[in-house]
């Protein structure tokens, strides 16, 4: 794979920046280590115009628009000694203005290549406002669905999310030699093993092996890396008790030297300072000085090092050398971008925003990623004259969440309702909102009016779910279950007996458990972004049939938390031959939908499925083939999903994991036949010794449809 941070663009940059270093002061090298936040310049704007003269600011985050940007960018040329532009940053996590499915939603596509797009034109639209720099993707492994910052990145799978990783650069950064033009920088956060916080409690401590540290959360970041990502956050938690902004161990021997990683590093919000609180740091000055010294080279959000590294330079506890290397990668980067040469955006840019090309793939994108869990047929509606519509996420009102969070620079103005989508659909039918149409309006009194009102429709589709902001930072939930009475609405509405289609949203996993089995389908559609209702109308109508398949493990309860697919095996499972073995009590120890599962409206099957070899050396490769045939009456779109286990190994094996994947696409009757490499060096581990091999031995492989999916089993050998 190409990686861009090794081109000959790179090293030409690079000289560039190294003579501009020659000439600048200490002052001005600090400040380009130094980055601001819009209410700094807001509050205190003489501040402000101080920095611009000394040079003391890098970057800026959350700052946007052409207009505003070309502003301030211009203002600090104008100020400065040493004329070096800012770089503008911000979260574009899942789209700019148009937006997008969720992160988590969109891994759920299974389509790697899907979110290379949402992201170039998400990095368009930035780019267009002035922003070289986003801060996403977020790669980190997510297996608690407490967590509310699961819903960021691309689940609970390390190789699926590897991919997802490589493709989310790739399309925010571009495929070139450099990032020109509508391309902005990736930033892979948060390194490291944030998703792994104790209790899915927002910035606790992660405490693990470190072969898990190395094999389950680092990977993703490897291959982010691998794919050119020019930046890198560290997180805000301690990992087995180092915290992550300090921690030379991540920032130094695993990013830059196992990784080769070669651009810079950027705390998150604060997180310098938080290493006083977390007790490992006295005061700024050492917190400055043990987040540079393990790597951190720029500090989000203040004067921290502006104010801290003359003394600590002076004292000896920093080294300008040290200092010079960082605002060599820094200033690296702005050459590499283009920035030097065109500091400015051009404001007309602009018109891109929610163009109909950009709706057009938003809407695609939110249909490719919603997971059928249940139909009885229902689905697709079809000669349906009347629908009613119940629910928060129904209406107009409902519409505002559907863009999920971190859609801070979005507009939900732009963002199809459900009612909409669904009326424009369905040409001729009435399609209206009943009572309970808004979060706080979930009453005992609306659910009973609503499901009285429903009795006179064709057919109820119920819009339920979580607030935009229930996930994403610090909403970290300890109960999953459809918030407030929104379970007891969506049962009401089966009572009547009429046929209940359920749509959830949510940015994560939710505990379904209690209306699985009540409603005639149920379909989780997460937060498809702007283009929701006619994604969702696309889905219902049938013009396109449901693909999606869970990359996050759903509970069947919430005390099952963690559940994830590929855990290490007990040496009591739950074969369910006696009383001791490794389960619950008082519930199933599967979760309720696993990992790789989801539904379609056509039916696919496997044959003539079979491996090219029942062996293969540590460098070798296995190939893994069958056909696929659409049995079915629509186009529709299968995973091959392909899990091995390592049956003896020096350290306990996962019971299973994804190896490999394929999305195949086929028309009705339509069959393909597939081969799917498997090379052995992914069926590597880090051993007690914490050296990455390939252990000879016995293998399973299953070709599946769903991580518990166990019909199609082979054996192979690695010797
Ligand atoms: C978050 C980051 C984010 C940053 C800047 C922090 O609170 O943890 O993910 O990029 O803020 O908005």
């Amino acid at each position: 794979m190409k990686n861009m941070m090794y081109s000959q663009a790179y090293e030409a940059a690079r000289e560039k920046a190294r003579a501009l270093l020659s000439k600048m002061t200490l002052t001005e090298k600090i400040g380009q280590l130094s980055q601001f936040g819009t209410s700094i310049y807001s509050d205190n704007e003489q501040r402000f115009e101080d920095h611009f003269s000394e040079g003391k600011v890098g970057s800026y985050l959350t700052i946007k628009g052409a207009g505003k940007t070309n502003g301030i960018q211009k203002d600090l040329l104008k100020a400065t000694r040493t004329p070096i532009p800012a770089l503008f940053a911000d979260d574009v996590i899942h789209g700019y203005r148009t937006t997008f499915p969720t992160p988590l939603a969109q891994s759920c596509s299974w389509d790697p290549e899907l979110t290379r797009q949402c992201n170039g034109i998400a990095a368009k639209e930035a780019y267009r406002a002035g922003l070289k720099w986003t801060f996403a993707p977020m790669v980190d492994i997510a297996r608690d669905p407490r967590w509310g910052r699961i819903m960021e990145g691309y689940g609970e799978d390390t190789y699926l999310c590897s991919r997802f990783a490589e493709a989310a650069v790739r399309g925010f950064q571009g495929d070139g030699d450099r990032p020109g033009k509508d391309h902005i920088y990736a930033c892979m956060k948060h390194y490291a093993a944030y998703g792994a916080c104790v209790g899915g409690r927002d910035y606790n401590t992660a405490d693990m092996s470190p072969q898990t540290l190395q094999d389950v959360y680092l990977p993703p970041f490897r291959a982010g890396v691998e794919a050119g990502a020019a930046t890198v956050m560290s997180a805000f938690n301690d990992v087995n008790g180092v915290p992550a902004t300090a921690n030379r161990y991540l920032l130094k021997d695993v990013l830059r030297e196992q990784f080769g990683f070669r651009g810079f590093v950027v705390s998150d919000a604060g997180a310098i300072g938080e290493l006083i609180a977390h007790g490992y740091a006295e005061d700024g000055g050492d917190a400055a000085e043990k987040a540079f010294n393990a790597g951190v080279d720029m500090v989000m959000a203040g004067d921290l090092y502006n104010d801290t590294f003359p003394a600590l330079i002076k004292e000896g506890k920093i080294k300008e050398e040290d200092v010079d290397e960082s605002v060599f990668s820094i200033l690296t980067l702005k050459y590499f971008i283009g920035l030097f040469d065109e500091p400015y955006v051009d404001p007309s840019g602009e018109d891109c925003f929610f163009c109909p090309e950009h709706r057009a793939a938003a809407r695609k994108a939110g249909a490719e990623c919603a997971v059928l869990l249940e139909n009885d047929g229902i689905l697709p509606l079809s000669g349906v004259k009347s629908v009613a519509l119940a629910g928060p996420l129904s209406s107009e009102e409902g519409k505002h969440h559907l863009l999920g969070g971190w859609s801070c620079s979005s507009d939900s103005a732009y963002t199809v309702s459900i009612k909409d989508g669904l009326t424009a659909a369905l040409p001729g039918a009435r399609v209206d909102v009943l009572p309970c149409d808004r979060f706080d309006g979930v009453t005992e009194e609306n659910i009973e009016k609503a499901a009285q009102a429903a009795k006179g429709y064709d057919v109820i589709v119920a819009c339920v779910g979580e607030t935009a902001f229930m996930s994403g930072e610090a909403a970290s939930r300890s109960e999953l279950g459809l918030p407030g009475l929104q379970e007891k609405l969506v049962l009401a509405l089966c009572a009547t007996g009429k046929p209940v289609v359920c749509l959830v949203s949510s940015g994560r996993p939710l505990v379904l458990t209690g209306i699985k089995d009540k409603v005639n389908a149920l379909m989780m559609i997460w937060q498809p972004g702007t283009e929701a209702g006619n994604s969702v109308a696309d889905l219902l109508t049938g013009r396109v049939c449901p693909s999606g398949r869970l990359t996050a493990s759903f509970p069947y309860r919430a005390g099952q938390i963690p559940v994830y697919y590929n855990h290490t095996s007990t040496g009591r499972p739950a074969l369910g031959n006696w009383v001791f073995e490794s389960k619950y009590r008082d519930c199933q120890i599967e979760p309720l939908y696993p990992f790789g599962y989801g539904g379609s409206y056509t039916n696919f099957e496997f044959s003539d499925i079979s491996i090219s070899s029942d062996s293969m050396s540590a460098d070798g490769c296995i190939d893994v083939s069958l056909t696929v045939r659409n049995v079915g009456s629509y186009a529709g779109a299968d995973v091959v999903q392909i899990y091995v286990r390592d049956l003896v190994g020096s350290r306990v094996r996962p019971v299973k994991e994804l190896k490999a994947f394929e999305k195949v696409f086929l028309r009705p009757g339509e069959s393909k036949r597939v081969k799917i490499p498997l090379p052995a060096s992914r069926l590597a581990f880090t051993g007690v010794d914490m050296k990455q091999t390939v252990e000879p031995g016995k293998f399973f492989l299953w070709v599946s449809e769903r991580s518990d999916d166990e019909r199609y089993k082979f054996e192979f050998e690695v010797n």
